[in-house]
């Protein structure tokens, strides 16, 4: 998505006024309360149209992170609150986008941050710029150029803990992309006087403390050193710590700078030998001694230090003893050789630690310059960062302090001359009438100094090469001449009349008024610091060194190049490279820091307000914001002026088509804002009164709000809709994912289903066919197995007979038919006789035969009773069935029975046919008799038996009369119920009669007969052919019989012989008659 765009404004949650061209009203007062608003809030930093204000917070803000290069990088210097890294970026950007080089001036006095601005600067166009190995290497270097340069040219002061005691100008180059190539530092004049001496409260160079403090045990015996600060007379004790400075540690930060920025361990081991042979250096001491010509010669105290300085260095002791005793003047070709005194000898000595501290300085930053060095020869865009030292004023100043704040006199300059002709030249481009602002030029004070005829510069330069003695004083007295009568110069003793009175000016001094305040400078040693000398001697014994470093700084040491010209004085130089440096600076866009120290006691939150006034004074701070305003006290380009309000005017808002010019014109017609109170430029629109600005961004503001509601609530909609849109676009692709899931379900499903029914199927199908090719098989199998069986049977069939098996099974058949036919053929002659009763059969002439013998004598015996009963007539049947009948009814049950047997039955016994005598009876009888026989009829009274004649036919029983053939009862035979019997040998039987009928009113029938068991057989058998009732015969020796009304009970008793063999009845009681059977 793309990043949104977020138009902000410096004027945006400003605290107090960011841009003090905006201030109203403007006064001194408003613009301090300004800073101070703003500091107290944090804001260190406040513009001045394009220049930044920096008040030195004194404590680390969270206001440098890699978020805040984020967010300055590449966004419009009034877009977001003030901010170093916003004139970086411009300064960047411009000499990356438009090709110019440009300058970053930081001006400020000692301890006001300017050092630290520098730092910031770098290291904001180091994170900005391009990137890559190479690209990074360059960026390391160049940034830790400055730990090095600080160690050996800073020095705590009573002004600044890491105050720089060096001019330092930077040239960073770029390529056409932007890319940093290199760099190249120049320096300016190292206050070397600190080297063997620090004003009360300071310290020497940092290196020294941290040479002490952070070096091991091994390279402080390599340096013949000793970690203890209070041996060496060149370091002051009473401020040897410095509060919250770890000097161990910054060593190794310092050695680990020298590694990035390319020193070789030789080189660093060398440096390091000169800084401990400077140390060593202080320690010599000299004393005076008498010599004959009556001059004091000076003479080293100890020459223990001495010794071990020459070892360091490889200087040859009697050499540099010498020197340290000895001064060779050379004149028009003459030596003359002078001794030193004591006073002299020490001269020489801080001389020579001076010389050889300030030349390994000035060798260092070559050094480091021949490693930052561009490695391409094409066309590089520079930007120049300018760091010096600030504007200072000590108790006690001298020529270091006159150099230092002439060289903030000329920023001063500069800066005055390059603001208002940028300014001037803005409202020219623009188009703008323009007014001149009067303010405070220094130029006059510039001229006071570094005037070629009468500046003081000129004249100290002077004194120095005049022959004759020459002091501080007569250089004194020449400034009082000459420059009395100048209004910034002040002297007791010049001939202005004016200081004669003035006790606060000694007269031994002179005072300048600066562009930053009265500074009050001793003029002891201006003339030697100018002349800067060193004995030849000394030089000459330095280049002697066996150390090659040491050896190469002084190469005037050097006997073959003696030059008898005077050396150019630090003076002149000086003037002569801040003059190089200010044109330089001039062909350059200069982008200007100004620094402003808070408070005199290096503390956080602290705001001197008189500290901070008298600054804002000297830095011509409200100058600069009415030059600013001269005309228009703010302006903007057309196309972000339109942007930022464009929503005050219909027309414009939302989008304005056509020249962003136009737009503007329109706005401010439509908002009636005054004419008299802007003006149209080129490109920019220019506004006079700040409070127009103001109104504008209230009605911004308001409208902003109403906009905001607007906004939101289109927000809001769209927010709402594209989430909506977003849930509907979701739930369908859901939707359809889950429906292509399901439908991908099912189809599997079916899939599966279908598989297994078909599986199911073919199996099925499978095992028909399967079954019926089995079957099919089978059924050829068999075929052909009864085939096989068959035909074998056929082929054993035909062949049994060959088969040898057989023969005894046949000779056994055979045999066997032969017995049995030969037994057949012999039972035809042995049959018996044809007579069913004849009881003979011939024997069995075999046992296997027994069973057929048997049968055949049974068939036989049944042949032959068929045969004979083949015989029978039809009568001869009858008369056998009656007997087969008796046969069955009594058979073992009647002992009558057998004796019956032989007698035929013949039933009418009693031929009434052919006797007259029973005509009458006989004519009575219309039905065939069956029996016709004489029976006993028993008297049921006594037992008595009379004779009657028994007749049966076909339905009725008669009873007739033997003698008159009368008859006597008839009964139907249907009312016979039953006949009773006796089980023995006697012939009594008796005829019950159905209770009811007519023929039993008499009672039942009792006879006696000799043919009772053919009486009661046909009785039988013509009662069922008659009734078809089988007639119930009982036989039992005791049964009831009943006798008109009673019953009485016929008992038959064997044994009774009385009567013969003839069986007798008796009636005993009218209840039992006894039979008695023989
Ligand atoms: N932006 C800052 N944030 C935090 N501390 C700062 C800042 N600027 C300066 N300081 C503090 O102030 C001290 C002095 O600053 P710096 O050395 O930059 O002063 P200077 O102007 O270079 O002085 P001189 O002219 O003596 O070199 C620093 O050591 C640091 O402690
Ligand atoms: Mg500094």
């Amino acid at each position: 998505m793309a990043k949104m765009e977020v138009k902000t404004s410096l004027l945006d949650n400003m605290i107090g006024v960011g841009d003090m061209v905006l201030l109203e009203p403007l006064t001194e007062e408003t613009v301090i309360n300004n800073l101070k608003k703003r500091f107290d809030h944090n804001e260190i930093y406040t513009y001045i149209g394009s220049v930044v204000i920096s008040v030195n917070p004194y404590r680390s803000l969270p206001i440098y992170s890699p978020e805040k290069v984020e967010d300055y990088r590449n966004r419009n210097f009034y877009e977001l609150s003030p901010h170093i890294f916003a004139l970086s970026d411009e300064a960047y950007r411009s000499l990356r986008d438009q090709d110019k080089d440009q300058c970053i001036l930081i001006t400020g006095e000692s301890g006001a941050g300017k050092t630290e601005a520098s730092k910031l600067v770098m290291s904001y166009v180091a994170a900005v710029c391009g990137k890559g190995a190479e690209v990074n290497q360059v960026k390391e270097q160049l940034l830790q150029s400055n730990p090095v340069l600080e160690a050996f040219g800073n020095a705590k002061t009573v002004r600044n803990d890491n105050s720089s005691r060096f001019g330092k100008y930077m040239d960073i180059e770029f390529d056409f992309k932007g890319d940093p190539l290199g760099g190249v530092i120049s320096n300016y004049l190292l206050e070397k006087s600190r080297v063997v001496k620090q004003p009360r409260g300071e310290r020497n160079f940092h290196v020294f403390y941290q040479l002490l403090s952070g070096a091991s045990e091994e390279l402080l015996n390599k340096l013949k050193l000793e970690r203890d600060f209070s041996r060496y007379n060149y370091l002051s004790l009473d401020s040897a710590k410095v509060n919250g400075v770890d000097d161990a540690a910054n060593f190794r930060t310092v050695r680990n700078a020298m590694q990035i920025v390319g020193f070789m361990d030789h080189e660093v081991e060398s440096v390091l030998e000169v800084v401990a042979a400077v140390l060593k250096l202080g320690n010599i001491e000299f004393k005076p001694e008498s010599r004959v010509n009556g001059l004091d010669e000076s003479k080293i105290k100890d020459k223990n230090e001495l010794k071990e300085i020459c070892e360091l260095t490889g200087i040859d002791q009697s050499v540099l003893e010498r020197a340290f005793s000895f001064r060779t003047v050379e004149a028009k070709q003459e030596k003359v050789s002078t001794t030193l005194n004591v006073a002299q000898a020490y001269y020489a000595r801080d001389a020579l630690a001076k010389n050889l501290y300030s030349r390994l300085f000035s060798w260092l930053v070559n050094r480091i310059n021949e490693s930052i060095k561009a490695q391409t020869k094409v066309r590089k865009k520079v930007m120049g960062v300018l760091d010096i030292y600030g504007f200072e004023i000590f108790e006690d100043n001298s020529f270091e302090q006159f150099i230092i704040n002439y060289c903030n006199e000329k920023l001063q300059q500069i800066f005055i001359e390059l603001t208002l002709k940028e300014e001037q030249e803005e409202y020219i481009r623009e188009g703008i009438e323009w007014t001149h602002i009067e303010y405070f030029n220094n130029a006059i004070i510039c001229d006071l100094i570094e005037n070629n005829t009468n500046g003081i510069l000129a004249m100290l330069d002077e004194e120095c090469l005049r022959p004759g003695t020459v002091t501080d004083d007569t250089f004194l007295e020449k400034l009082n001449q000459v420059c009395a009568t100048h209004q910034h110069f002040e002297s007791r003793m010049s001939k202005c009349s004016r200081f004669l009175n003035d006790t606060s000016l000694p007269h031994s001094c002179f005072r300048i008024q600066h562009y930053a305040g009265k500074v009050l400078y001793q003029v002891e040693g201006f003339v030697d610091k100018n002349n800067d000398l060193l004995y030849r001697d000394l030089s000459q014994a330095m280049w002697k060194a066996g150390h090659a470093l040491i050896k190469s700084l002084f190469p005037e040491g050097n006997p073959a190049k003696i030059n008898l010209k005077r050396p150019p004085t630090a003076g002149s130089q000086f003037k002569a490279s801040v003059a190089t440096l200010m044109k330089n600076l001039q062909t350059k866009n200069p982008n200007y820091i100004r620094c402003i120290k808070p408070n005199d006691k290096k503390a956080a939150h602290i705001f001197s307000e008189g500290l901070v006034c008298h600054q804002v004074r000297y830095l011509g701070l409200l100058e600069n914001v009415r030059v600013r305003r001269a005309g228009y006290a703010f302006r903007q380009a057309y196309e972000p002026c339109l942007e930022r309000y464009k929503m005050l005017c219909k027309q414009t808002w939302p989008h304005w088509k056509g020249p962003a010019r136009a737009g503007v014109e329109v706005l401010f017609n439509e908002l009636e804002i005054p004419v008299e109170e802007y003006s149209f430029g080129r490109s920019k629109i220019f506004i006079r009164n700040p409070r127009t600005l103001f109104k504008l961004e209230d009605l911004r503001k308001q409208r902003l709000e109403d906009l905001a509601t607007l906004i939101q609530k289109i927000y809001r909609g769209w927010k709402c809709r594209t989430h909506f849109l977003l849930m509907r676009k979701s739930q369908i692709v859901i939707a359809a994912w889950y429906r292509r899931y399901a439908q991908q379900k099912r189809y599997r499903q079916i899939k599966s289903s279908t598989l297994v029914i078909q599986s199911y199927i073919r199996g099925w199908k499978a095992r028909k066919i399967l079954r019926e090719l089995k079957h099919q098989k089978r059924c050829e199998e068999a075929a052909t197995t009864i085939a096989a069986y068959w035909h074998g049977t056929q082929v054993r069939r035909e062949y049994r007979k060959f088969f040898r098996a057989n023969a005894g099974k046949k000779i056994y058949e055979f045999t066997l038919q032969r017995i049995v036919q030969k037994y057949f053929l012999e039972m035809k002659n042995k049959v018996p006789s044809l007579s069913p009763i004849d009881k003979n059969w011939p024997s069995r002439p075999y046992l296997f035969l027994d069973s057929t013998h048997k049968e055949l004598k049974r068939i036989f015996h049944l042949w032959r009773c068929k045969k004979y009963r083949d015989q029978f007539t039809d009568q001869q049947k009858l008369i056998y069935e009656e007997k087969l009948e008796a046969s069955e009814l009594f058979k073992d049950k009647k002992a009558l029975y057998p004796s019956s047997v032989g007698q035929p039955f013949q039933g009418p016994y009693l031929e009434i046919n052919k006797n007259p005598k029973y005509k009458k009876l006989k004519d009575a009888i219309e039905e065939k008799i069956i029996i016709a026989e004489v029976v006993n009829k028993i008297n049921r009274a006594n037992g008595k038996s009379t004779s009657r004649i028994f007749l049966l036919t076909n339905n009725n029983l008669l009873l007739a009369d033997q003698k008159s053939g009368q008859i006597k009862s008839e009964v139907p035979l249907v009312d016979v119920t039953k006949v009773s019997m006796s089980s023995q040998n006697d012939g009594f039987f008796a005829v019950h009669l159905k209770e009811g009928s007519e023929a039993a009113s008499k009672g039942d029938f009792l006879f006696s007969s000799d043919h009772l068991i053919e009486m009661a057989t046909k009785l039988y058998r013509t009662t069922l052919s008659q009734t078809k009732q089988k007639l119930n015969i009982e036989i039992s020796d005791e049964f009831l019989v009943q006798f008109r009304q009673d019953k009485v009970c016929v008992k038959f008793i064997q044994g009774n012989q009385k009567n013969g063999s003839v069986p007798t009845c008796k009636r005993k009681n009218n209840r039992l008659l006894e039979v008695a059977v023989p």
